[in-house]
C-alpha cells in the first residue's frame, strides 16, 4: 500500500468524469488500499480515485467513530436507484477543498447498487451521515464538487483560499 498525493482545487482532473470499471481484480483491489491508506492518513471519512488522480469510478469511505475499530467500505460503479424528495442541509468538508465547510442539500435517504471489494453487486440503502458521504462522493465521480453547490461568490472564495493554503505549505 501506498500513500497517494491528493489533488485540491482547481486541478482541472478533479472536473474529469470518471469512467465506469470492467472488473474488480487485483490491480483495482491495489487501488482501493492505496486509496484507503491515503484516506486514512489525511485523515478523511471518504476518498473518490479521482481525487488521486485516477478517473475510475471507485470510492472508499469509513464511518466509523473515533474510538471504534475501522469500518473500510469500497463502492465500484456506485448507482443511485433512488433518492427521498426529503432533503436536509449538512455542512461538508473535502480534502481536496481543504479548510472549507460549508451546508449543501440534499436527499436524506437514497439507495444504491455498487461493486463491493469482492466484486459482488450489493444494493443498499443509506442514511444520515452516510447518504451524505456517499453522495458527496458519487458527485467526484462526476466531476463535481461540493463547492459547486454553493453561490459561485463562495465557491470563488473556496478556491482562493485553498490555492493560498496551497502555497504555503
Ligand atoms: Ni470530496
Amino acid at each position: 500500500m501506498a500513500i497517494r498525493e491528493i489533488l485540491t482545487v482547481p486541478h482541472p482532473v478533479l472536473k474529469q468524469v470518471s469512467v465506469n470499471v470492467d472488473a474488480v481484480d487485483d490491480d483495482l483491489r491495489a487501488l482501493m488500499d492505496d486509496m484507503l491508506e491515503t484516506m486514512y492518513a489525511a485523515p478523511g471519512i471518504g476518498l473518490a480515485a479521482v481525487q488521486i488522480g485516477v478517473p475510475k469510478r471507485v470510492i472508499v469511505m469509513d464511518l466509523a467513530r473515533e474510538g471504534e475499530a475501522p469500518q473500510p467500505r469500497y463502492y465500484v460503479n456506485p448507482e443511485i436507484l433512488w433518492a427521498s424528495g426529503e432533503t436536509a442541509p449538512y455542512e461538508e468538508g473535502c480534502l481536496s477543498v481543504p479548510e472549507i465547510f460549508d451546508e449543501v442539500d440534499r436527499p436524506t435517504q437514497v439507495k444504491l447498487r455498487y461493486l463491493n471489494y469482492q466484486g459482488e453487486q450489493v444494493e443498499e440503502d443509506a442514511e444520515g451521515l452516510f447518504a451524505v458521504c456517499i453522495q458527496h462522493e458519487m458527485d467526484h465521480l462526476n466531476g463535481v464538487l461540493f463547492i459547486d453547490h454553493l453561490s459561485r461568490l463562495k465557491r470563488e472564495q473556496a478556491v482562493k483560499k485553498v490555492k493560498k493554503l496551497v502555497r504555503a505549505a
